[in-house]
């Protein structure tokens, strides 16, 4: 939910902090804008994207700066809602991403304190609150502003020629990267690598004062200690590396990224809280949920353990099990409604897990134990590898506490994931793209891979489509069956084979196109479908996961033959970090 840079060092900082900028975009992409600090602010900012702008800001002038990237809530995406915002006097200039929840208020005060307000957004008291409070020294103006906020904020703030930032926190990411003569401030870690690999991660109520030699952090106007962590992540692989679109290459890494995350061993503490789980309940948004559907399947198949999975924002409307451990899933670690949810269940006495692809996170916080996925940055918007990555976690948990049942045949699925990069997804895609609407349909555990299947397609092709357990479709959906909308069913040859080839027969007989994944030479399948989809030969448990790469191919493809922005769909945003 929008992206914001500061930098401050020996280089001009515009050219830093729109080239940050444009791998921050997946937080938003409506509009963006810079302001550096020289002999006064000097600004530029504009509806669209900072990637299609050209160099527009590079001739801002200065050595510190700010720079956002819009995710539009309060306010229309305009030049004017653009950020950064500015005081009365263009002195001060501030970046924000969150929410600002008493900014009425705060705004009809200054209005009749004499303030003047440009822009309908939230984020704009902010500036002219720091001029209300400031009188020479900015840190201070900064205590002082902040402590009259609620919400959400990670803030960036300049002022004049000073050759420095102050940064503050509160449920919103905030990281800060410190390099030789040079400090990066970012949302996330991706645009720093270039520059630093030590980070400073904030933490809530944190207010930073960042200058060229390093930075000092405040919390509740004291000096604090947050000793940095040095971050491995390869800047390479946040580039996109001769594929046509990051998504591409994303779905690329999959044999290693599976593989990584299974690999890795869980902690001892973490297993022994495991073991002591007469249930676990799992909270997850979007994609992130339906890993945890995933998980549902296999834990009550191989570990007869009972698995609740609820969407993050719909946590607060059910009972708590007690006895459970809970085990948020979230890529990101920052979205906001699994957070939440956490917190809440920290409250009543849960163990809590955390399974994020983000080191230094806000889950990795709140949790009690964490497991990390493997999957490096992922800058598409669409998930893919952390899925993959997700499920791989997952299925570790399963194989231990199973006593590594899945195990071996896991670790061998490398060659069985490339194999399903080969797939030739075009003939598929040639149907889907003409669709009305799609169901993805499957039984059991290829019920939340069908669910995924779905989100994938109307993510980036806005086509609509549905998932649905197979058995479903009967009980309704069967009315919009005809020859324009296709069904994408995952049939594999385990437990529910014969009746998935009966609910096929029956979807067939309503004129809909079936395009069937299945396990290889299922010549059966193969004849009653009009597309059929051999996954690679191998076991139940593998299929899982190389049947999901199809479909994320599939969707791929479907979304360039329909020529959409891959990955920047409309609409959309990587990190919700707004309730
Ligand atoms: C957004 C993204 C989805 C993602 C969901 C949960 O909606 O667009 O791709 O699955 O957030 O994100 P998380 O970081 O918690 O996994």
């Amino acid at each position: 939910m929008c992206g914001i840079v500061g930098y401050v060092g020996r280089r001009r900082a515009a050219p830093v902090i729109i080239e940050g900028l444009k791998k921050l975009e997946y937080r938003g992409y409506d509009s963006f804008g810079v302001a550096t600090s020289c002999s006064g602010i000097e600004m530029i900012k504009r509806q669209g994207r900072i990637s299609d702008s050209g160099d527009c800001a590079s001739e801002l002038s200065g050595f510190a700066g700010i720079g956002h990237t819009r995710w539009a809530t309060h306010g229309v995406p305009n030049d004017v809602n653009a950020h950064p915002h500015t005081d009365c006097t263009g002195n001060i200039a501030i970046v924000h991403n969150g929410i600002i929840e008493n900014y009425i208020e705060l705004k009809r005060l200054l209005i009749s304190e004499g303030h003047i307000f440009l822009s309908e957004t939230d984020s704009e008291v902010v500036a002219h609150l720091v001029e209300k409070y400031y009188k020479g020294d900015l840190l201070k103006a900064v205590f002082l502003a902040t402590e009259k906020l609620e919400g959400s904020y990670a803030l960036l703030v300049i002022c004049g020629s000073e050759k420095r930032i102050i940064a503050a926190r509160k449920m919103s990411p905030l990281v800060i990267g410190v390099g030789d003569g040079e400090v990066i401030a970012s949302s996330d870690m991706t645009p720093i690598l270039e520059y630093a690999r030590k980070m400073i991660f904030l933490e809530d109520g944190d207010v930073a004062d960042v200058m060229e030699s390093g930075i000092q952090v405040y919390n509740e106007k004291n000096p604090v200690e947050r000793s940095p962590k040095i971050v491995e992540w390869d800047f390479e692989s946040a580039k996109k590396g001769g594929f046509d679109h990051y998504m591409l290459k994303e779905i690329f890494e999959q044999p290693d990224v599976f593989y990584k995350s299974f690999s890795s061993e869980i902690d001892e503490g973490s297993m022994l809280d495991l073991k002591k789980a007469s249930c676990v309940t799992v909270v997850a948004c979007g994609t992130s949920w339906h890993a945890g559907m995933i998980f549902r399947y296999l834990m009550e198949k191989y570990c007869k353990i009972p698995v609740r999975v609820e969407i993050a924002s719909e946590f607060s409307n059910f009972t708590p099990l007690h006895d459970s451990v809970m085990v948020a899933v979230t890529q990101s670690g920052e979205t906001a409604d699994t957070l939440a949810a956490l917190k809440s269940a920290k409250k009543e006495n849960f163990t809590t897990f955390a399974i994020t692809n983000v080191p230094g996170s806000s889950v990795t916080r709140i949790a009690d134990h964490v497991l990390y996925t493997c999957a490096g940055p992922e800058i598409s918007v669409a998930a893919t590898k952390s899925f993959t990555a997700q499920v791989a976690v997952l299925m570790k948990i399963v194989s231990c506490l199973s006593e590594n049942f899945i195990e071996k045949e896991l670790l061998g699925i490398h060659p069985l994931i490339e194999e399903a990069l080969l797939f030739d997804a075009q003939p598929a895609a040639e149907i889907c793209r003409s669709a009305n609407s799609l169901f993805f349909v499957g039984r059991g555990v290829y019920y939340p891979v069908s669910l995924e299947g779905a989100l994938k397609m109307k993510e980036i092709t806005y086509i609509h489509a549905e998932g649905y357990p197979a058995g479903e479709l009967k009980h309704g959906p069967f009315s919009l069956l005809c020859g324009e909308t296709p069904v994408i069913a995952i049939c594999t040859g385990d437990d529910s084979y014969p009746v998935m080839m009966s609910n096929i027969k029956e979807i067939k007989a309503r004129g809909a196109p079936v395009i069937g994944i299945g396990s290889a030479g299922d010549i059966d399948l193969e004849e009653i479908c009009d597309i059929y989809i051999p996954l690679p030969k191998s076991s139940g448990i593998c299929e899982i996961v190389t049947a999901s790469v199809i479909l994320q191919e599939l969707a791929y493809k479907t979304a360039v033959l329909l020529g959409r922005d891959v990955d920047k769909p409309r609409n959309l945003a990587k990190s919700v970090t707004v309730i």
